[in-house]
């Protein structure tokens, strides 16, 4: 990232989780409800296991806020987790609670735990799924919610509507949608317990879902995120890491399980003449946010040459089924080498309507921060006043 920055911590069951995010200009409006009300909607969903159940996340602002808005500084902020009650001993930081639980010494096929315990030289598989647990993502969404905040100001949305759940889909062309399309199509993932906006998939789906918790297996699938309102030319061009498809790929695929994006039509293009591929233009005097251009088409995902070009920005993620099954795979002992059934924890089936939220987070922290890198600013009426500046002479 070019101007804003994050990090995380927090296990699973330890504590809390804390973020810091840092870049944020100052005099932006910002509560702790906005940041909960994201929060929430990670955690609904059909197909979440027990643990949802447990925690209703808050956010506390620790830093960077006074008086309802940000300051500049260092924007820090704090989930308890609801379950650390039951762990007190378990995840002490002290010596003298060592040994309150057993080791976890069968590692799950499909997670970090064997190679998070070779690597880091562990006994105790627990030291590593603790933080490899998707727990941590309640804190990239409350990240993502500042930075979500922050666009917001500009008239930038961002959403996502889950596409595919195992082997059922739903229809839906990509290239055809415009910002307002997109809007529709979150508004109806909203009132969704799978975030799927046709009914008659959604239902499908949750048959799906409902055959896999009987079955004991679990369940991937994919998701589209969007953001709607982007002006032309945020990301660029001159330098690999500084494209915004590429910026995309890499926040996208730090989420846990993510194994695939596109960027707009992406894999599909690859079997396209050309010709079927590009977004024709055509003039649109007086369209400042786009160029004064039109597209009639957005087979690109909003992206061209590393940089937006006025369409909305287009990214489907595909998630891989869930690594804990209740009827367990085949793995070995790490500290016997003998076979074993791998440890059961607690688990979702399916957690694709999770993933397209945290696709919200990340989505939102790449264009915020490709976005504040290209009109700066170091308070919020500083970056008003350049990107106006700019669109009045695009
Ligand atoms: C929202 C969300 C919820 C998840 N819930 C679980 C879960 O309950 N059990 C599990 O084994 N994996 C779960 N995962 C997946 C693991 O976190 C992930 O597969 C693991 O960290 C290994 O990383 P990798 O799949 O990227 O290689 C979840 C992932 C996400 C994004």
């Amino acid at each position: 990232m070019f101007r804003l920055r994050f990090l995380t911590a927090g296990e699973s069951h330890g504590r809390g989780l804390t973020g810091i995010i840092e870049g944020i200009p100052a005099n932006l409006p910002l509560s702790p409800d906005y940041v909960t009300r994201q929060l929430a909607r990670r955690q609904v969903g059909f197909g979440r296991g027990g643990r949802m159940r447990i925690e209703a996340d808050r956010v506390e602002f620790i830093a960077g806020i006074r008086w309802g808005v940000t300051i500049g500084s260092p924007v820090a902020l704090y989930i308890e987790n609801r379950d650390w009650e039951n762990w007190q001993g378990g995840m002490s930081p002290l010596l003298e609670d060592r040994g309150t639980v057993p080791p976890v010494t069968r590692p799950r096929p499909g997670h970090a735990d064997l190679p998070g315990a070779k690597k880091y030289g562990q006994d105790d598989i627990r030291n590593i799924l603790e933080r490899s647990s998707a727990r941590e993502t309640a804190m990239r969404v409350a990240v993502g919610a500042v930075a979500r905040r922050l666009l917001e100001e500009f008239g930038i949305t961002v959403g996502s509507f889950v596409t595919s759940i195992g082997s059922v889909s739903m229809r839906v062309d990509p290239s055809t949608l415009t910002g307002e399309d997109l809007q529709r199509l979150f508004t109806d993932a909203e009132s969704s317990d799978l975030r799927c906006p046709d009914r008659d998939a959604a239902g499908r789906m949750r048959d799906t879902v409902e055959q896999a918790m009987n079955g004991g297996y679990s369940l991937g699938g994919t998701f589209i995120t969007y953001a709607a309102g982007v002006p032309v030319g945020i990301g660029s061009h001159i330098q690999w890491d500084r494209r915004l498809d590429s910026r995309l790929a890499h926040a996208f695929m730090g989420i846990q399980a993510i194994k695939g994006i596109e960027i707009g039509e992406g894999f599909e293009l690859a079997s396209r003449r050309g010709s079927e591929a590009m977004d024709e233009i055509f003039p649109a005097p007086g369209s400042s946010r786009t160029g004064s251009v039109l597209r009639k088409t957005n087979h690109a995902g909003g992206i061209e040459g590393g940089m937006t070009n006025g369409m909305p920005v287009l990214v489907r993620a595909a998630m891989k089924p869930i690594p804990t099954q209740r009827k367990p795979l085949m793995s070995v002992d790490i500290l016997t080498g003998e076979p074993f059934e791998a440890a059961y924890e607690r688990s979702d089936v399916c957690a694709v309507p999770a993933a397209a939220v945290i696709g919200e987070a990340a989505m939102s922290l790449v264009i915020a921060d490709a976005f504040l890198e290209k009109f700066g600013g170091d308070s919020l009426e500083e970056t008003r006043r350049n990107y106006e500046n700019y669109l009045a002479g695009l």
